[in-house]
């Protein structure tokens, strides 16, 4: 777990690894059966082509298009402060992005078959959509590290809130409330705001890079700790591959990081290619399955 230099590895560098640092020489360590333990650390950027707006893109992400909420600055709409103070900026947020109205995207399906093929240790993922279950990754693989839509609590409580009255809330722009009457705290959904602690199972999990043997890195920015720390907990040897449209973290600065900059939909379907299972990838995602329910 070296420490992360802030300049890329010099080209003369050769790898420890790989054979050289392409998109081809990772899918033949996977081909040869080096890579069965896989990390994937995703962000928003793999749900952006399914039509959800990623954070900070300039123009297109969400906290550019916020003014509309009249918020003190941006993150405001997912802090935990602001939110007891004034919910209907998160709610009118919530109508748009509740899961239901999207379907998982090609990186989605991409990281099933990396499950399917038992070749994904774990999938570490930023995002609330849930369109990771809805693609099919198995949710003990799942690592929802700023948690999801898929269950809500009263705030003061924690009193879990019915599914059914929430989806009703979100689709008026409701504020719904706590059921037990001599509470009537806010309801959220398990979503991690700013100021809060990040969910048991990431604390669980997050020292599992360090026995991954490859480390997949796609559509996020690094900003937010703790989750940006996580690919530089791969051991030094461990080939880390970034895909998205710039570079990130540290990646790119070890001599067996390989950078695929670019679209992610693009990116994995160059991987698949090399793999050999691009017809795999294209196959429809499991239909209308309803959403995985997770066991509380
Ligand atoms: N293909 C590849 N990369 C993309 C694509 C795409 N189609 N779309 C966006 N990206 C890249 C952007 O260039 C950026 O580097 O994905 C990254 C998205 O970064 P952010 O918008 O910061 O999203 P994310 O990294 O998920 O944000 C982390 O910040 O506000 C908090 O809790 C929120 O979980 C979120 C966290």
């Amino acid at each position: 777990m070296g420490q992360e230099q802030s300049s890329p590895v010099d080209e003369s560098v050769p790898p420890q690894t790989l054979e050289d640092r392409s998109v081809e020489s990772v899918a033949k360590y996977i081909r040869d059966g080096h890579a069965k333990k896989i990390v994937v650390m995703v962000g928003a950027g793999v749900s952006t082509s399914a039509g959800i707006p990623d954070f900070r893109s300039p123009d297109t992400g969400l906290y550019s298009n916020l003014a509309r909420l009249n918020l003190p600055y941006p993150q405001a709409v997912f802090d935990i402060s602001f939110f007891r103070v004034n919910p209907l900026p998160f709610y009118t947020l919530a109508h748009e992005l509740y899961p239901g109205k999207y379907r998982p995207t090609i990186s989605h399906s991409f990281i099933r078959l990396l499950s399917d093929k038992s070749l994904l240790l774990k999938l570490f993922t930023q995002n609330i959509d849930c369109l990771d279950r809805e693609a099919g990754v198995p949710e003990d693989k799942i690592v929802e590290a700023h948690g999801s839509f898929a269950l809500q609590r009263c705030i003061e409580c924690k009193t879990p809130f019915p599914e059914d009255l929430m989806k009703q809330a979100v689709s008026k722009r409701d504020v719904p409330h706590c059921l037990t009457p001599q509470c009537n705290g806010l309801v959220k959904p398990d979503i991690v705001f700013f100021g809060e602690q990040l969910p048991e199972n990431f604390h669980r999990n997050r020292s599992l890079p360090c026995t991954a043997d490859m480390c997949i890195v796609m559509g996020t920015s690094l900003t937010v700790q703790p989750f940006a720390s996580l690919p530089s907990f791969c051991s030094d040897e461990v080939p880390r591959v970034l895909i998205n449209l710039e570079r990130v973290g540290g990646l790119g600065t070890r001599a067996d990081d390989v950078l695929v900059l670019g679209d992610c939909d693009a990116g994995v379907r160059k991987l698949a290619a090399g793999l050999g299972c691009e017809k795999e990838l294209e196959a429809p995602v499991g239909g209308d399955q309803p959403r995985a329910k997770r066991q509380d």
